[in-house]
């Protein structure tokens, strides 16, 4: 039987979120030896989901510093991937999203001439600043990968808009299928606030910010926006799970430290976040991946940045662009939390970004293109 050697790369919290059930499932694929090699630009992050994935990488180049730069998160992962790519020579790389371990596994594959398969493929919001440096992280992997697992129909539509036609799957993301398999109803939060909170009577808020192009002024105006509210609703909850970058751990204690109804606390272990997502009456982020989360989870959510290249929500209804100006975000949140209508417009579970079957699509494309398969995997239909 013929047998090929497939490598997962990645190193943030949200690719391992993202990643690790495509490696278990390349793992159960009898045709398919399945390599996991992370960069560790998050170590702490990282290591919890890969905890509670219990997934165990094959190789480990441990990048993190604090306060990285991009050159040096690049060129490190570059270096390190060297060694790796000699060692193991796989068949195909496998890396996922916008970040830097993304790009520069990207180009580590290149170099070795190894094909590159790129998961979450064809987002785009088209301003190169923004997200920063993410935009131009895909688009160089768009130009350097041979296979595009694209979640949505308009991520297939860029791409197409690109020139770029083969090798191109429609998967739906592989996020629905994580979220899949961490939410429970009786889930027994670790962090005790979160068990303390009443989630009926209160209006628990999510938060999460952490982009580099909101770092500075307009994190300083989400900040701000968001100890307004909390101020002004005696009836809302705002839980914070800080990113651990010192930047916005910064920003976050100096504009909403000593509030009793504001959370500050550690970054969430996914399988928690995803119970607290599932509990919480509206999430106000900059993430990527709660974008995708919540509206499946029937949750509202105000997008702290100036545009997103996940459209899809927005036409669904469910998600709505607040920017990063203070008063805007004020207003709409203000309008959610006392206009029944409006919230309950929103308060509809959306699932344009999968269906919980993107890992096996994506395994089944791989299978087909290395000839162990005869027929693609039937598109994802949203
Ligand atoms: C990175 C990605 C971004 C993604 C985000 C997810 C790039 C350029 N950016 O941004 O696309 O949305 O991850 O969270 O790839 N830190 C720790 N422990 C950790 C993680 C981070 O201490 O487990 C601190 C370190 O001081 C580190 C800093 O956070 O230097 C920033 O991490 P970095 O990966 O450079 O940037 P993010 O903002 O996390
Ligand atoms: N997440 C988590 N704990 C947290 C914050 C986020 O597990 O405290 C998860 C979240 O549910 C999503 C992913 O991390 O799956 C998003 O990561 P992040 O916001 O850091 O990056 P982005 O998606 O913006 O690239």
């Amino acid at each position: 039987m013929n047998r090929i050697r497939v490598m997962t790369i990645f190193g943030t919290r949200p690719e391992a979120i993202k990643m690790a059930p495509l490696a278990l499932e390349l793992s159960r694929r009898p045709q398919i030896d399945a390599l996991c090699c992370v960069t560790a630009q998050h170590r702490q992050m990282l290591d919890s989901v890969l905890d509670i994935f219990r997934l165990v990488p094959d190789f480990d180049l441990n990048i993190m510093e604090p306060r990285q730069t991009l050159s040096t998160i690049t060129s490190k992962c570059l270096l390190g991937m060297e060694e790796v790519l000699e060692q193991a020579r796989p068949d195909l790389v496998l890396v996922h999203g916008d970040t830097s371990t993304t790009f520069a596994g990207a180009l580590a594959a290149f170099y070795h001439r190894v094909p590159v398969g790129h998961v979450e493929a064809g987002l785009r919001t088209y301003d190169k600043y923004s997200p920063y440096p993410e935009e131009m992280n895909r688009r160089m992997v768009s130009a350097i990968a041979d296979l595009h697992f694209c979640p949505t129909p308009s991520n297939r539509d860029n791409l197409a808009r690109e020139g770029i036609e083969q090798g191109v799957f429609l998967t739906g993301n592989t996020v629905i299928d994580a979220l899949q398999t961490t939410v429970v109803k009786d889930f027994h939060f670790s962090e005790g606030v979160l068990n303390d909170l009443d989630y009926v009577n209160r209006k628990v808020i999510l938060v999460t910010c952490h982009r580099r192009e909101n770092y500075g002024t307009p994190m300083a105006h989400i900040m701000t926006a968001l100890r307004r509210v909390a101020d002004a609703f005696p009836d809302v909850e705002l839980v914070y799970p800080v990113h651990l970058s010192p930047v916005v751990q910064e920003a976050a204690h100096q504009y909403l430290d000593g509030h009793p109804r504001i959370h500050l606390i550690a970054p969430l272990a996914v399988d928690e976040m995803h119970n607290l997502m599932a509990r919480c009456h509206l999430v106000m982020t900059d993430s990527g991946g709660l974008q995708e989360e919540a509206p499946a989870l029937g949750k509202p959510v105000l997008v702290l940045r100036r545009e997103t290249e996940r459209p899809e929500a927005v036409a669904a209804g469910t998600v709505q662009l607040a920017g990063t100006e203070e008063e805007p975000i004020f207003q709409m949140a203000s309008r959610l939390l006392t206009d029944l209508a409006a919230y309950a417009a929103m308060a509809h579970a959306a699932n344009p970004y999968g269906d919980g079957r993107a890992c096996g699509r994506i395994a089944d494309a791989i299978e087909y293109r290395f000839g162990l398969r005869a027929q693609p995997p039937a598109p994802f239909h949203p």
